[in-house]
């Protein structure tokens, strides 16, 4: 039997097995003053005045779109090569959804396509920091700047990334993150939005709770009242006190599980960088902080006998996972149909697609773990030398 690496393994220990149990044992299980310390402490984390949790990553996005009103009519710009979601928030609100195409040295959105893409239809752009390494900011805000446009992140992977001395969360007019299993800092599920914006952020509390003039956990305390108001159809979305006893814990955790995925890539690269069938994953800009969520490896096709698909089996049979990130948005059935893109039209997109391959690269990996990967990866590549 050959020993198993999966391609991520959440660094959840007793810490948050006693932080959840002290939330359940303390008679208040949903939104409360665990979900209100998690905020104003990723707050200041992420350098923004004003942090709201919630369920998911993708809600962070939609409850955002919604307290700026984006609807129908409005044109959204973003990536093909993210996560369909971050394409779902966009047409849940009755908006278009825009493509541009990345750019081949971060695999993020080129500032040049997405110049191309400007119309007076664009009310915002949601740039994703792949991976966890940030776009080019400087370039994307100015672009906004000089056309009236709403920047929102998906900062999904980006948790700890920063721009020059700035972290994601303080760059944008706001930014989504995820807390899902597999992310830097995970609560199982969650999100967080932030911004410095308080007017928005008061429409984003709106929003994310059914539209209730109040929170909820407000009504039922010694200062709230039974009395509400409903001032728009708000979401569902309100992030729990076990999900933020949670995230407390892994929040403390985060910096030194950075420097852990980041000493990985470090020898990841160092060892792919010798092998001219692949190309490491990309480095943040100079003056950037990568958040190392994901380590994307590419093949060069021309100089090997398989394809990607082929190497991930090669790794699955010889114990390794991996993933793809992502299927290109043009390729999903449902975003081809509606709105008749094609891959030609996204050559970069579509050459790193092919290519791509994600390898394990989580903090609880073993100094032999990670050589193992790195030997594994060798082999295969050197037994199907073109
Ligand atoms: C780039 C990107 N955006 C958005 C999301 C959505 O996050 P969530 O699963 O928390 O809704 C993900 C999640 O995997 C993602 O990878």
């Amino acid at each position: 039997m050959i020993d198993h690496l999966p391609f991520d393994r959440p660094d959840v220990g007793e810490e948050e097995i006693a932080a959840v149990a002290e939330v359940l044992r303390s008679g208040w299980i949903t939104t409360g003053s665990r979900a209100k310390e998690f905020e104003r402490r990723f707050a200041e984390y992420a350098g923004a005045v004003h942090a709201l949790a919630l369920t998911s990553g993708t809600d962070a996005m939609q409850v955002a779109l919604a307290a700026w009103g984006i609807g129908p009519g409005d044109q959204v710009i973003t990536t093909p090569l993210t996560f369909c979601s971050t394409l779902h928030i966009i047409v849940h609100q009755g908006a278009t959804p825009v493509l541009a195409d990345v750019s081949p040295d971060d695999y993020n959105l080129h500032p040049e396509r997405v110049a191309e893409q400007i119309t007076s239809r664009t009310a915002a752009l949601l740039p994703v920091h792949l991976a966890g390494l940030p776009c080019r900011m400087d370039a994307l805000l100015d672009l906004a700047q000089r056309h009236g446009l709403r920047v929102l992140e998906d900062a999904a992977h980006a948790a700890g990334a920063r721009v020059g001395g700035r972290p994601v969360g303080s760059l944008g007019d706001a930014t989504a993150f995820s807390f899902y299993a597999t992310k830097n800092l995970t609560t199982a599920e969650g999100g967080m939005l932030t911004s410095d914006d308080g007017e928005f952020m008061e429409q984003a509390r709106l929003w994310h709770l059914h539209g209730l003039s109040r929170d909820a956990w407000k009504r039922y305390t010694a200062e709230g009242a039974w009395r509400y108001d409903v001032l728009v159809p708000g979401f569902k979305s309100n992030m729990s006190d076990l999900q933020a006893a949670l995230g407390l814990v892994q929040l403390a955790k985060l910096e030194k599980n950075i420097a852990r995925r980041a000493e990985i890539a470090r020898q990841y690269t160092s060892a792919f960088a010798q092998m001219p069938e692949l190309i490491p994953a990309p480095d943040a800009h100079p003056g950037d902080r990568h958040a190392r969520h994901l380590y994307m490896l590419r093949l060069r096709p021309d100089r090997l006998r398989i394809d990607r698909n082929r190497v991930f089996e090669e790794l699955r049979t010889r114990g390794i996972g991996a993933s793809v990130h992502f299927i290109p948005i043009y390729h999903l059935s449902y975003y081809r149909e509606r709105f008749g893109w094609r891959a030609e039209e996204f050559p970069e997109t579509e050459a790193i697609f092919r290519s791509c391959l994600s390898l394990p690269c989580f903090p609880r990996m073993t100094a032999v773990d990670v050589e193992r990967v790195i030997a594994v990866v060798a082999e295969i590549v050197e037994s199907n030398r073109a």
